[in-house]
């Protein structure tokens, strides 16, 4: 079993698969590359990706009858990947955010910050989202500058009970070599629950999530990748299937 909780497949909503021909042949890349469970994250980022819930499942239902007239045979799932920002207060207090799963009694969903910065504020609104119940996932902490410089900064949203998803790439050194290192350091740590492709498309940011696993082999005992699978594995358990 092998399960991706990050992806842009679900096709035409944000900046990854553009039709559904692109799309179905990226889900067959993740399946080629072991993939069980493939969790569709389309980005929502207000003012960038207006997409809200309902539009996003009508799509994804039409799209898993696509994938199931193509005989393509992988269990899908919906998610998103939220944009950091005041908005989130909204979206949770809405239901407008289609969760990855539940874990700890939380609903999980992943969370994404500025290639650059940390907004101001952003501790504040997870320990807000941790009252409502919601546990946010940190997708790629190891591509964002200030993490990467200030490592003391993720620190405070690991102590808050954040998991950390790793980006497969990063494990293999595309994102070049401080991203891999970090993402190195994560995995060592301990500090990682999961990871996943964050795939776009079918070049340069293709499903390769096997390519990052066989990375982190390299690097951890084949015991701690188990336990972050089973990690992944719990992040997802499905809430409210659609
Ligand atoms: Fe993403």
């Amino acid at each position: 079993m092998l399960i991706d909780i990050h992806s842009h497949i679900l096709p035409g909503v944000d900046d990854g698969a553009r039709s559904n021909t692109e799309a179905l042949d990226m889900l067959r890349m993740a399946i080629d590359g072991g993939v069980t469970t493939q969790v569709l994250t389309p980005h929502i980022h207000t003012g960038r990706f207006n997409n809200n819930k309902k539009d996003l499942e009508q799509r994804f239902i039409q799209f898993r009858d696509a994938a199931d007239k193509a005989n393509i045979q992988v269990n899908l799932q919906l998610g998103a990947e939220v944009r950091i920002g005041p908005e989130i207060m909204a979206l949770v207090n809405s239901d407008q955010i289609p969760w990855l799963g539940e874990y700890q009694g939380r609903k999980t969903f992943l969370l994404e910050f500025p290639r650059n910065d940390i907004p101001f504020g952003s501790d504040n609104l997870v320990k807000w989202l941790l009252a409502k119940n919601c546990l946010p996932i940190i997708v790629h902490p190891e591509r964002n500058r200030t993490f990467l410089t200030q490592r003391h900064k993720l620190q405070t949203f690991i102590d808050l009970g954040c998991p950390l998803q790793v980006t497969a790439s990063s494990l293999t050194g595309k994102f070049g070599k401080d991203v891999q290192k970090m993402s190195e350091e994560l995995l060592e740590a301990n500090q990682v629950s999961a990871i996943a492709s964050d795939c776009h498309n079918l070049k340069g940011r293709m499903p390769d999530l096997h390519l990052g696993i066989a990375a982190a082999k390299n690097i951890i005992s084949k015991k701690s990748i188990e336990f972050t699978m089973d990690t992944t594995k719990k992040l997802i358990t499905a809430v409210d299937k659609i």
